[in-house]
Parts: C-alpha cells; structure tokens; sequence
C-alpha cells in the first residue's frame, strides 16, 4: 500500500520527500486518502481545520468512535514512513478486522492530520492544534512561509474557507480514544529485538526563531573593525546550543537558517536561526534557551509540554499488541498529533514500529516489511480489542 505513494512528492536526485502541507504533492496524498476511504465504503469527512477522516460507522457524542491515523506531509527531504506508515497501517489494519468478520459496537475512523512536520509555516502538528483549541485561528493564518505566502493565503488557493479554522468540539467529541502507529524514530526496538512497541511519554519540546541583526556592507571594502556582521553572534549561537545542551542533557538542534540578503561578497544584514530544543524534563529545556539569547530578538513559535499517554490505555495496548508476551514501553523525543490529542484530553496512544537504523527525518529511514506487517496485526488487534 505504500507503494502507490513512493512517487508523490519524491525528489529523484535524493529520493527524499517534499510534501510540504497543501502542496501539490499534499494535495495528491489528500486524493489518495480520499480514494482509499471511497474503495472501503467509508464515510469521509474533511474537518473545519483540513484533518481528514475516514468512518466505518457514525460517530456521535453518545457513541465516540475509535481512531487510527497519522499524517502524510513530510518534513523536507523525509523518509517514506514517518506519517505514511501510520496512516497505510490504518486502512490495512481496518482491512484485517472486515476479513476477521469483526462487528465493531462503536464508529472505527481512520484519520489524517494536516500538517503535522510544521516544514512550511514553522508551527508543527497545526491540525490537531487547530482541532483541539491549542493554537488560535488567528495566529495561524498569519503564519507565512518561505515564499512570504500566509497559511490564509494558501488554504484559499486549495479552495479552503480560513474563516471555518478553530476548536472543532463536534468532530473531536466523535473521537472516543486515539491510537496513532508511527515508524520508530530511534533504536529502542532494535535494543529490546522486537518489531512492535507501546509510548510512554513524549518529551516537552519547542522552536524558537533569533532574529540577529547586522549591517549589511561591502565584503571587500569593509574593514574588521568597523563590520556589525550578525553571522558572529549567530555562530556563537551555535556552539553554545551544543555546550548548554550536553550541560543539561537535553538535545537542541539548529537545522533552519536565513541569510539575508545572502550575496558572498556582502556583509549579512539578518539572520535568522532556528532552533529545536527538547529533553526529558521542562526547566531543562527552558534553561537551555534562556542561557543562549545573547544578542537576538527570540520568538518562540511553538511549544508542547510533556506528554505522559494514559497509563492504563498504554499497558493494555502492551498487553493486546504483544499476543502472550507485552511489547517494550518507550519513550520518545519526536511529536505527534497523538500528543496534541493526549493533552486535550482524548484518551490516546501510541504504537512504535522497529526501525533497524533508527534514522528519521531522512531518506535514510527505513522500516522492514515484515515489520510493518507485525505493526498492522498489532494495530488490529488493538482495535478489535477497544471497539468490541
Ligand atoms: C516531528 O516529527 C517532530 O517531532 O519534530
Ligand atoms: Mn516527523
Ligand atoms: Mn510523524
Ligand atoms: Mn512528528
């Protein structure tokens, strides 16, 4: 199943993957989903905020439904699974409880968040914070991306009303309990030798932009002494992250950086660096960033506090997902909008599936097939177990 998708969205030069939300090769992914819904007779709705979603029954506030899902954007240059795998599993897992003859007792939905990567306009996992009220409409139509175009901007382009964004009580309230399936973004099941396992915890993580600014001059003519070149003060960013964060133990990261106006032979005027921090405890990581804002104007563009999912939601995933034998409970330093959901106060949880390098976030990720497949039987099993 996932076949069909290996194209969209694929540079060839490095066989990475651009899906960028509401771009074209989204938009594709979006006509996917929806033809995978049709082909199974199942009902699909798109919510006020663009998330997606597939039901095999109705789902009401007196009989919320069980969900699976994940999304299908990509961050620049990502692997296949990271989103898609969750997503395939939960139609092929949908598949197995129709072929087992099961009759769920209440709605089974399967969903696709809207840009869950935050890879265009800086903010991640914008659908299900729209959805759940975390993120106000407001500042999210004002996000812009690269190109200067606001998320307003581009959900009018694909024929989205930006007024209908905001908390969705309606459809959130269809959603009993949430298991989203996700490659690994790790080596945990490598280490315990199992393909399948359950989260625990997500930890508390946010990006924050620094503005240095400078003045602009001549790269030849300008002498040392008398350049406000804002690439100093950004250099020493960096190296600081990397100090603060072994002092801490926590892991920050600058992936994201904007010269401006980014000729060789001139003197920068701005730049914008973007840095992801995240660890296993709060006031680490708000140590972290606190210590390195020598010099910049720093926004903060997102924030998720720690994540604990529902132990006793997790334990019998563990439990269900590992037939005689629970399946490893892990921790883990990515997001995910099962994390949003979690905090909103949906029942939720999460299954991991063993990649052999851990590498993600790259075209380098990978999860084996026979793997994958243990993840879908996981995945029904667990469904078949919470809707009965
Ligand atoms: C998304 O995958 C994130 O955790 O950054
Ligand atoms: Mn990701
Ligand atoms: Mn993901
Ligand atoms: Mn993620």
């Amino acid at each position: 199943m996932l076949e069909p998708l290996a194209h969209i969205g694929r540079d060839p030069r490095t066989g990475g993957y651009l899906r960028d939300a509401w771009s074209p090769a989204d938009l594709e992914l979006r006509e996917w989903f929806a033809g995978e819904a049709a082909r199974r007779g199942l009902d699909l709705r798109e919510d006020r905020n663009g998330n997606l979603w597939a039901w095999w029954g109705d789902p009401s506030p007196s009989r919320p439904g069980v969900v699976t899902g994940s999304h299908l954007d990509s961050v620049r240059q990502g692997g296949a699974y990271d989103g898609p795998l969750g997503v395939v599993s939960a139609f092929a897992a949908l598949d197995v409880l129709r072929e087992r003859g099961v009759q769920p007792s209440v709605p089974v939905g399967v969903a696709c968040f809207t840009d869950e990567e935050g890879a265009r306009f800086g903010v991640p996992c914008v659908g299900s914070r729209l959805l759940t009220g975390v993120l106000a409409p407001e500042r999210a139509l004002g996000l812009t991306d690269d190109e200067g175009d606001t998320l307003a901007d581009v959900l009018r382009k694909a024929g989205r009303d930006p007024d209908a964004l905001g908390r969705d009580d309606e459809t959130l309230r269809g959603v009993g309990v949430f298991v989203e399936l996700h490659v690994e973004q790790g080596r945990g099941l490598v280490t315990e030798g199992r393909p399948v396992g359950v989260a625990r915890a997500i930890w508390p993580h946010g990006r924050w932009r620094f503005d240095f600014r400078g003045r602009a001059d001549h790269a030849g003519t300008t002498r040392l002494a008398d350049r406000d070149d804002p690439m100093m003060p950004f250099a020493r960013l960096v190296l600081a992250a990397r100090e603060e964060a072994e002092r801490l133990g926590v892991v920050a990261t600058v992936g994201k950086v904007r010269v401006s106006p980014g000729n060789a032979n001139a003197i920068p005027g701005l730049v914008s660096a973007w840095l992801d921090a995240r660890g296993p405890g709060e006031r680490a990581v708000r140590e972290l960033v606190a210590a390195l804002t020598g010099g910049a104007a720093v926004h903060e563009e997102s924030w998720t506090p720690e994540v604990r999912f529902d132990a006793a939601l997790r334990d019998r995933l563990a439990r269900v997902a590992g037939g005689g034998e629970p399946v490893p409970i892990l921790p883990t330093g990515a997001g995910h909008d099962a994390g949003i959901l979690a905090a909103a106060g949906v029942p939720s949880a999460m299954l991991f599936v063993r990649n052999p390098t851990g590498v993600s976030h790259s075209p380098q990720e990978h999860a084996e097939r026979a793997d994958c497949e243990a993840g879908v039987v996981a995945l029904a099993d667990v469904l078949e177990d919470l809707c009965r």
